[in-house]
């Protein structure tokens, strides 16, 4: 033993000194100077709303009140408070002191059941061990293609579509391939096109309904269909599908949400949602995963990633935890009907507005809280792109869209319809004041009225 002892000593000592001088002059060399560089994750973060928001040059016009159709937050103009049941059971969480601690990684187990049978349906069943609350939908996604996905691994996403999918991925080495949506077929999936983009490492297939920024809401025939391409290539690539739903049942009357788990008996599906959008409070960060695997595709091996990666950093606040189960259970039907009736009525005034327009050509929605309309460029050479068209239109008009390049999408803008009807109706009174004065008719068109 003695001896035993006396080796180990002589090697931690050889071996310590051995290493002295080597260790000693490294950190030399690298404290000659400051050299503190920010990392190839954050170079690799960029965000393309901020990154084509901060390169525009946006002075309004003094003379008239800025309108920001723009921000696709339904709380800034004060119109659209939440419902008073959802206010009270924050404060009833918060009077309990019950919920000012940690709660486990994935959620209290209370809650979770709650928004298990909160969306629990025929087609797809949830329980609480299929639930994971998040920090907001994005932390939902964000713990979604972490699980799935592998640097050099690649996603679909829809184009137009929600810009964060692409942050997060590339921020963690996935590459990301768009798939196109039709607008002259209400923004449905071109899945032709879906179908000639996968290739041996596309890991996950992003499907957002109701869509950010189209607004639009997909068929159950449609939504089969989508189904059915994954289905096709089962045999050969089996791709999980990433379901979008933070717009889920955010639907105008004349249509039905369905959700795409539902659907599927074959495809596995994580269904990502939240409190932001249908309970009008995205400040309180409240995101959900919904985990439907009844085949058992996914099995232990991606739900114990999910967990894995949700113990990462805590997600949802443990306040409105607390308020989940009051909020889901005792919010009544007329603030969801009224909320949707304001969004299709602000949105019915907006798309006949601007479809008058020369120029313009605006995409009715079917839900959510968006629009989009095309610019007809030819007709405005005074312009480059919807990123100039747009600008200018906020130096002459106070009135900001975002243009559709953000969603990698140019020659369209989007507009938010969260804003008071007066603020709508001014704000398509301007634009078309602006498209009236930058309209060019085609040189042909111009020959034809001249006859
Ligand atoms: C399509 C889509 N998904 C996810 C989110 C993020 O939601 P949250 O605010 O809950 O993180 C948004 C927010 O605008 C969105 O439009």
């Amino acid at each position: 033993v003695i001896l035993e002892w006396f080796i180990v000593l002589w090697i931690s000592v050889h071996h310590v000194s051995a290493r002295v001088p080597v260790s000693a002059a490294k950190l030399k060399a690298r404290r000659q100077r400051w050299n503190v560089r920010a990392s190839e994750m954050s170079k690799n973060t960029l965000n393309p709303i901020r990154a084509i928001v901060d390169g525009m040059k946006l002075t309004p016009n003094p003379e008239k009140p800025m309108i920001a159709l723009s921000i696709g937050d339904p709380t800034v103009f004060g119109n659209l408070p939440t419902d008073d049941s959802v206010l009270q059971a924050m404060k009833d969480a918060i009077d309990s002191h019950k919920f000012n601690g940690y709660a486990p990684s994935v959620g209290y187990l209370q809650s979770r059941e709650a928004v298990a049978n909160f969306y629990s349906q025929a087609g797809a069943p949830l329980e609480a061990k299929d639930v994971i609350l998040t920090s907001g939908c994005s932390q939902a996604i964000e713990l979604a293609i972490s699980a799935l996905c592998n640097p050099g691994d690649n996603i679909l996403v829809p184009c137009p579509g929600f810009s964060l999918y692409k942050t997060l991925a590339v921020s963690v080495g996935v590459q990301v391939k768009f798939y196109n949506l039709l607008p002259e077929k209400s923004w449905e999936v071109d899945l032709q096109h879906l179908e000639s983009l996968i290739d041996d490492r596309t890991t996950c297939l992003i499907v957002n309904n109701p869509s950010n920024p189209c607004g639009s809401v997909f068929t159950k025939e449609h939504l089969r269909n989508i189904l059915a391409v994954d289905l096709r290539f089962a045999s050969r690539h089996c791709i999980p599908i990433l379901a979008d739903e933070i717009y889920g049942d955010m639907v105008f009357p004349s249509c039905e949400f369905h959700s795409l788990a539902n659907l599927s008996s074959d495809v596995p599906i994580l269904s990502c949602g939240g409190l932001a959008k249908r309970w009008l409070v995205p400040g309180w960060r409240m995101g959900w995963i919904l985990i439907h695997d009844r085949n058992n595709i996914f099995g232990s091996e991606i739900r114990e990633a999910l967990v894995k990666l949700s113990q990462r950093i805590l997600g949802a606040c443990t306040v409105v935890q607390g308020a989940l189960e009051s909020i889901l259970n005792n919010t009544q039907a007329e603030f969801y009907q009224s909320t949707i009736g304001f969004l299709k009525s602000n949105s019915e005034i907006c798309f006949a507005e601007l479809s008058t327009v020369p120029g313009l050509n605006p995409v009715m929605p079917s839900g959510a809280m968006y629009l989009m309309v095309g610019i007809e460029m030819e007709h405005f050479p005074e312009f480059q792109n919807d990123v100039d068209f747009t600008e200018r239109l906020v130096t002459e008009q106070s009135v900001f869209c975002l243009p559709a390049t953000a969603f990698e999408y140019p020659n369209f803008f989007r507009i938010v319809v969260t804003v008071p009807e007066e603020m709508m109706v001014e704000a398509c009174g301007r634009i078309r004041e602006f498209c009236a004065r930058h309209y060019r008719p085609l040189s042909q068109e111009s020959n034809d009225l001249d006859q």
